[in-house]
């Protein structure tokens, strides 16, 4: 395959082949989306924002021994990236209740979890990702069981550092989502951890720093996406 063919293009992101084998180059676009696609628009600069902070945050991870797709950023809106075999799950882990959680069970919004939920959703906007439980996972072909436990293993450890980094910085992560993918026999964590994926809250008030401000038009997405990719980054971002 030539270098820079185009591999996949999603909602927000597009992955090129490289001419390094098991090595792709992932770009993030300005678009936001939210409500399955159903809400979609350009921003200029998001994708500068989310390529950032995803980069800042898997070297994070990084560091604290957790494996990741990233191998470096190659410039504002492009990851240099190992090529996973995408497992369509996505594992999400809340530490408060909010968004599709209050929808769906009794608790209110805010609520702590305490331990935090772990959640396995479908990867399918057709079918507005239905929930997933280990049989389902098993007997559609998605996962093993041990795959299965190792996702929920590092879930909840990506959690305990991100939890960590942002409540010095007088942000709470309320929730996020992660992806996973194999690379060489592996278990990697893959696609983004942005404010396109997290919900975070200014822990003084609890306005939203992330996509519910574009999903709910709580105000100017840019102004908060940069601000807290600033905060998130101690300005290395914006
Ligand atoms: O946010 P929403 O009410 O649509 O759904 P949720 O289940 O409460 O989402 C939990 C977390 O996962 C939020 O931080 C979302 O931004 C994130 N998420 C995502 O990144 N991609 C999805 N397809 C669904 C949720």
């Amino acid at each position: 395959m030539s270098a820079d063919e185009l591999i996949y293009s999603g909602k927000a992101k597009t992955l090129y082949s490289t001419a390094r084998e098991g090595e792709l180059l992932m770009e993030f676009r300005d678009d936001i989306t939210a409500f399955d696609g159903g809400k979609k628009d350009i921003l200029p600069g998001k994708g500068y924002c989310n390529c950032c902070v995803t980069a800042f945050l898997f070297g994070l991870l990084e560091r604290e021994g957790i494996r990741t797709q990233l191998i470096g950023k190659i410039d504002a809106t492009h990851l240099l990236v190992r090529s996973l075999q995408m497992i369509p799950i996505e594992v999400i882990v809340r530490n408060r209740a909010a968004g599709s959680f209050v929808r769906r069970y009794p608790f209110r919004e805010g609520d702590t979890l305490k331990p935090p939920v772990c959640e396995l959703n479908l990867k399918d906007d057709s079918r507005h990702d239905p929930m997933l439980n280990e049989d389902i996972t098993v007997a559609l072909g998605l996962a093993t069981k041990l795959e299965l436990r190792e996702m929920r293993s590092i879930a909840l450890r990506v959690n305990r550092v991100l939890s960590a980094h942002l409540e010095r910085l007088g942000i709470v992560l309320a929730d996020f989502k992660c992806e996973f993918g194999r690379f060489r026999g592996e278990l990697l964590l893959g696609d983004e951890i942005s404010m396109d994926s997290m919900r975070l809250w200014d822990a003084l008030d609890r306005k939203s720093l992330d996509k519910d401000v574009y999903r709910y038009a709580k105000g100017d997405v840019m102004e908060v996406y940069r601000s807290v990719a600033r905060r998130i980054t101690s300005g290395s971002c914006g």
